[in-house]
């Protein structure tokens, strides 16, 4: 492996009724609070009403920005931003999932910026300051809760844009499996899938001697793989609500990609396609993940062996191990099949007439993947293999 270094600024808070640490975490912020979420799903499980009956106790000012879109878009960054500043806020306390987490981040961000938080995203300046973030996640899936990362959609130009700062940790997270009950089936698939998504991501790597590395991720799939249909079928099970929680977490906290670089291509072509079509991203990986592995196949059979075999359970039986590896990935299609997960563009009513012009902005800074560099030719194979 890699030499590498780890930190992670973030603490996580995790239980039942963890919420109550907001009580102790918001006052070493400061008293001047901006409360963001999204469409109105906390008003509609009563989260809403206990945190600002929290920050009420506290005697916090709190100025709120609702509605962040899924996919947050840039605009309602701006809006964030302009809070900020004009209130003088102190402390940005996101509630919801990983579209209202990473909305967050890039107010906490463009709060302490003169220019447009935009440019972060373009690689054209590099954060130097931001508010503290403080979130409660209702959502398992992004792994947003104890990471750096970000993505926003500009509306203006279709694009959207994964950026991130050691700055953009949240400072501290509060999961609580409770909060997740509420979270309907099909985005339960979608977060479920993301989980599984981040963990191939990682899994994909070139490294030699990543033994550890490679266990935890089975280990993880194989957890996510034995919980998905229980917790599908019994939504509101606190234990496996709060399973896959902790999955979501670890599976992109940067405890899986110690001393190694995953692929993370097939998120990059995911983004492109829900830059133009705003499709959920759980539901994109779903279709496109498999189609990427089946075109890279060749790269490293050994591994999609490995995958097959130590999760998937394939029998080696005399197959070749390009069968035990094909065999494993027809595995992957079945069980996301089985949980209700989307497996073609065509299931979003995408057809083949903007293929090229997401082609491009996939591409747009150069061919990329770690684990199997992809061109623009690359990306429409696994686009039209998709539809
Ligand atoms: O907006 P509200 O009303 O809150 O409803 C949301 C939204 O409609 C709803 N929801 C969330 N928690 C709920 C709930 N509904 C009922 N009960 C609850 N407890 O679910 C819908 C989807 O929410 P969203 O936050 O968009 O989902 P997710 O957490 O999957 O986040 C997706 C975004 O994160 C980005 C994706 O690209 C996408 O923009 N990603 C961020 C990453 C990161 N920061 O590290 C990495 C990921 O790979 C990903 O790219
Ligand atoms: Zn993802």
């Amino acid at each position: 492996m890699n030499n590498f270094e780890y930190f992670n600024p973030t603490k996580l808070i995790f239980g039942k009724g963890k919420l109550e640490a907001l009580k102790k975490e918001v006052p070493h912020y400061g008293s001047k609070v901006l409360l963001v979420y999204g469409g109105g799903s906390i008003k509609r499980s009563g989260l809403y009403d206990k945190v600002i009956s929290i920050l009420q106790e506290l005697g916090t000012e709190v100025t709120e920005l609702s509605g962040v879109e899924p996919n947050p878009r840039l605009s309602t960054v701006h809006k964030g931003v302009e809070l900020c500043k004009s209130k003088g806020i102190e402390l940005v306390l996101a509630v919801g999932g990983g579209s209202v987490l990473d909305c967050s981040k890039a107010i906490a961000v463009g709060a302490k910026y003169d220019g447009d938080m935009w440019d972060f995203a373009e690689r054209k300046a590099i954060p130097q300051n931001a508010l503290p973030l403080g979130t409660v996640l209702t959502m398992a899936a992004t792994g947003s809760e104890m990471n750096g990362n970000s993505v926003i959609s500009n509306e203006a130009t279709e694009e959207k844009l994964g950026w991130g700062s050691i700055l953009a940790y949240p400072a501290f997270s509060i999961l609580d499996p409770e909060h997740t009950f509420s979270l309907p089936k099909d985005q339960t698939v979608y977060g479920m899938v993301d989980i599984m998504s981040h963990v191939f991501e990682h899994y994909f790597h070139k490294e030699s001697n990543t033994l550890v590395q490679d266990e935890f991720c089975e280990a993880i799939l194989r957890t996510v793989i034995e919980t998905a249909p229980k917790l599908i079928a019994d939504l509101e099970n606190y234990e496996y609500r709060e399973t896959i929680l902790l999955s979501g977490t670890f599976a992109l906290n940067g405890m899986l990609n110690m001393g190694l670089s995953g692929d993370w291509a097939t998120h990059n072509i995911e983004h492109a396609v829900s830059a133009v079509y705003d499709i959920p991203h759980g539901g994109g990986l779903a279709i496109l993940f498999p189609n990427w592995m089946r075109h890279n196949l060749h790269h490293d059979v050994a591994r999609f062996k490995r995958l097959a075999i130590n999760v998937f359970g394939v029998e080696i039986n005399g197959k070749t191990d390009h069968e035990i590896a094909e065999e494993g990935i027809a595995a992957l299609r079945a069980f996301w099949d089985s949980i209700g997960a989307p497996s073609r563009l065509a299931d979003y009513e995408i057809d083949d007439s903007k293929l090229e012009a997401m082609a491009d902005k996939a591409v747009r800074f150069g061919p990329f993947g770690n684990f199997a560099k992809l061109n623009k030719q690359d990306v429409l194979e696994i686009y039209r293999s998709s539809l």
